[in-house]
């Protein structure tokens, strides 16, 4: 396994294949940070008008500290799972008052910020910040098990820190975000759950499950 290869085959994957997302104009922290709530739990063609309002209406976190629960969750209105777009104000609030309005850049500030768990941190750390930090969610799991025949339960939620080390180990730390981006993208076009579309993958030569056929044994999920 060549970690370098790895890593420029993913990222060159990654910068020339990369959807072309709101969220992805710039890497506005705040803006990272509404797309990845939304994207939690909803499908990114879903959340993509969604995010357009959103930002629109509250472009800033002051600008959404300052307005209206009710008008936060009208623009919320669709998405479901309301406590996101509570906790988002109840957070932009704290960053207001606390940071001047601007989102922390040390982990620790910025995780112990309501609805701020281990995934959304890593990510707007990694993708806004450039910071080496690991981004697990399902989708990165399903990749990371597949390159590395790991089969661990990732119904567990212990798992999930298995995960964090085996990306903390092959992370970019060059272009940490387009690495971390890469895999998510990675995991939506490519690497699908049922027909991974492995022709096609910018890191097959990296990867174990493919070299063994193995694809579909991974990831493995109990029924918990
Ligand atoms: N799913 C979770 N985060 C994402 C992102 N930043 N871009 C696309 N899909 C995602």
């Amino acid at each position: 396994f060549n970690k370098k290869e790895f890593q420029t085959d993913l990222i060159n994957w990654f910068l020339k294949n990369q959807r072309q997302l709101p969220w992805r104009e710039d890497k506005d922290p705040y803006k990272v940070w509404v797309s990845e709530i939304m994207l939690q739990q909803t499908q990114v063609d879903t959340v993509i008008p969604y995010f357009e309002n959103f930002i629109e209406k509250f472009p800033n976190p002051v600008a959404l500290a300052d307005a209206d629960e009710q008008d936060v969750l009208k623009a919320w209105e669709g998405l479901g799972y309301y406590s996101r777009a509570r906790n988002l104000q109840f957070a932009v609030r704290e960053v207001k008052e606390k940071y001047q309005g601007k989102v922390p850049k040390d982990p620790k500030q910025l995780g112990d910020l309501k609805g701020i768990g281990p995934y959304t941190l890593g990510a707007i750390m990694s993708i806004a910040y450039d910071q080496p930090e690991p981004a697990v969610d399902g989708n990165v799991m399903r990749v990371m098990s597949r390159v590395f025949r790991i089969d661990q339960d990732i119904a567990k939620a212990k798992t999930r820190k298995v995960f964090d080390a085996v990306v903390r180990d092959v992370i970019s730390t060059e272009d940490p975000s387009s690495f971390n981006q890469g895999i998510m993208e990675l995991g939506a076009l490519i690497c699908r759950p049922r027909n991974p579309k492995c022709d096609l993958c910018p890191i097959k030569a990296h990867c174990q499950a493919y070299r063994s056929n193995t694809q579909t044994d991974y990831p493995v999920k109990s029924k918990k």
